[in-house]
């Protein structure tokens, strides 16, 4: 026992081990040996992997994306992790709002889809609003003194996402949002362009038909290029007093190019070939620069510089586009861009918050008959 131990300790301990040395000296030349292959294995498989990635990424999934309907509807209307509990968008924390569901007929199967949408009242109303259980929000719609404004939210959005901008417009409006089809709670229905702009002009429709105040639309975003769609083919219809395009695009097919994930894949040889051409043909153009030629009513282009989103210089060429409308010269006049430095740091989904746009916006509304903000306004409420 005694013997072993002394062994242990002995082999464990003296440097000086004599004929041992050559097995001390033949164990790192073995280390360095298999950390030469695994290092050559290591590089093969981050070459393979890498090499299969890059396949994956760009061969196997611009092939699929082409060939594949839904996966460009999902891409297109993307809807990940957005909330689809109605019973959270019928009791949301947030004061005075109303919640319906419009229905609205599919163009295809003419089967009625029920959309989510909600009647934010403008703050002054809300204040009389939120003491009373009973408040009528259809009557307070209907003769209001205050403008209405419909909000079409941009796509990866529910109706839920922007509290904090709504709280912006009601300063001003009535304000009507609402959930495209198979977005929050809104019914599903199949997703084409065609079909969500069909149902965006008849949620026009019935707000039309809900109130005789000034009708105005603001657009973010994919919703830019919705409302202006749905404007352009209500035509006189619409009589919309102003509308607000907030970081807008051209068209689907040049913003490809520029969105930060699909640009990308622009180098690819294949590009136009599997990802342009077959959202063109699957009808996903959202041709704003086309559409807005019919838009009667002024327009006021709002975009941050830095909008890595939708770069600005689109706002720029459809602000010249509208520019050319065959419209009267006051409406032209009141036309407007107002881009915002980079170094507010405002970027794709923040101009409501810089503190000049409020400005900005009066500076658009005060041309309009109607407008209702003033000092005494709070006279007509209690
Ligand atoms: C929906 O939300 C409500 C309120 O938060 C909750 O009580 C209910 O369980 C939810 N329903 C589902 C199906 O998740
Ligand atoms: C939808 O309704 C219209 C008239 O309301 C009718 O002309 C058309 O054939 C219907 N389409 C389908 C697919 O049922
Ligand atoms: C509550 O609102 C209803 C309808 O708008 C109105 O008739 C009623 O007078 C209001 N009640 C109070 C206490 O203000
Ligand atoms: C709207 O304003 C007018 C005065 O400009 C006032 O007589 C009327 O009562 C107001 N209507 C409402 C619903 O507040
Ligand atoms: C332009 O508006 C008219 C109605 O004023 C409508 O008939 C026409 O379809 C619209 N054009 C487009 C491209 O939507
Ligand atoms: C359009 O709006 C004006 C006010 O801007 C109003 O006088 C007119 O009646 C409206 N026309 C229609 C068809 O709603
Ligand atoms: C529109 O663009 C053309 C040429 O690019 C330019 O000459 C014209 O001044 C622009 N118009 C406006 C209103 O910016
Ligand atoms: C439009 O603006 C021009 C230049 O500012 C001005 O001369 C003209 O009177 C305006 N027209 C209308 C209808 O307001
Ligand atoms: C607002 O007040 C001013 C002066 O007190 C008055 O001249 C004006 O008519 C009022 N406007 C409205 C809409 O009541």
């Amino acid at each position: 026992m005694n013997h072993q131990r002394y062994n242990d300790y002995y082999l464990v301990n003296d440097e000086d081990m004599g004929e041992d040395t050559d097995s001390i000296e033949f164990m790192p030349r073995q280390k360095c040996c298999t950390l030469k292959k695994c290092l050559i294995i290591s590089a093969i498989s981050f070459v393979s992997l890498a090499v299969l990635a890059f396949i994956v990424v760009f061969v196997i999934f611009p092939l699929v994306f082409q060939n594949s309907l839904s996966l460009q509807q999902d891409l297109v209307f993307t809807r990940w992790g957005l909330e689809t509990n109605s019973t959270v968008f019928q009791i949301l924390r947030f004061p005075e709002y109303k919640n319906y569901y419009v229905p609205v007929k599919d163009l295809a199967t003419n089967e009625t889809l029920k959309l989510g949408l909600w009647h934010i009242l403008p703050f002054d109303l809300a204040k009389a609003a939120i003491y009373n259980d009973t408040y009528d929000y259809e009557d307070a719609l209907k003769n209001s003194n205050y403008s209405v404004l419909l909000y079409f939210h941009g796509t990866g959005e529910d109706r839920s996402d922007n509290l904090r901008k709504y709280q912006f417009f009601r300063t001003f409006f009535h304000v009507i949002v609402f959930d495209y089809r198979g977005y929050g709670d809104s019914q599903a229905g199949t997703m084409l362009e065609k079909n969500i702009v069909n149902d965006c002009r008849q949620i026009y429709q019935w707000l039309q038909e809900k109130t005789s105040a000034l009708l105005f639309v603001w657009g973010h975003s994919l919703g830019t290029s919705l409302a202006v769609s749905t404007l352009s083919q209500l035509g006189q219809e619409a009589n919309t007093t102003g509308l607000i395009l907030e970081a807008a695009f051209t068209s689907f097919a040049e913003e490809l190019y520029h969105h930060p994930y699909v640009k990308y894949f622009r180098w690819l040889p294949w590009f136009k070939q599997t990802i342009v051409n077959p959202l063109r043909k699957n009808g996903f153009l959202f041709e704003t620069s086309k559409h807005i030629l019919n838009v009667t009513c002024p327009i006021l282009f709002l975009h941050a510089i830095d909008d890595a989103v939708v770069p600005y210089f689109m706002s720029k060429q459809l602000y010249n586009i509208s520019m050319q409308r065959n419209v009267d010269e006051e409406v032209k006049n009141n036309t407007q861009l107002v881009l915002f430095d980079k170094r507010l740091n405002l970027r794709h989904y923040f101009i409501y918050q810089d503190s000049y746009t409020i400005f900005y916006f009066y500076n658009f509304m005060r041309h309009f008959t109607g407008f209702p903000v003033s000092t005494n306004e709070s006279s007509h409420q209690s």
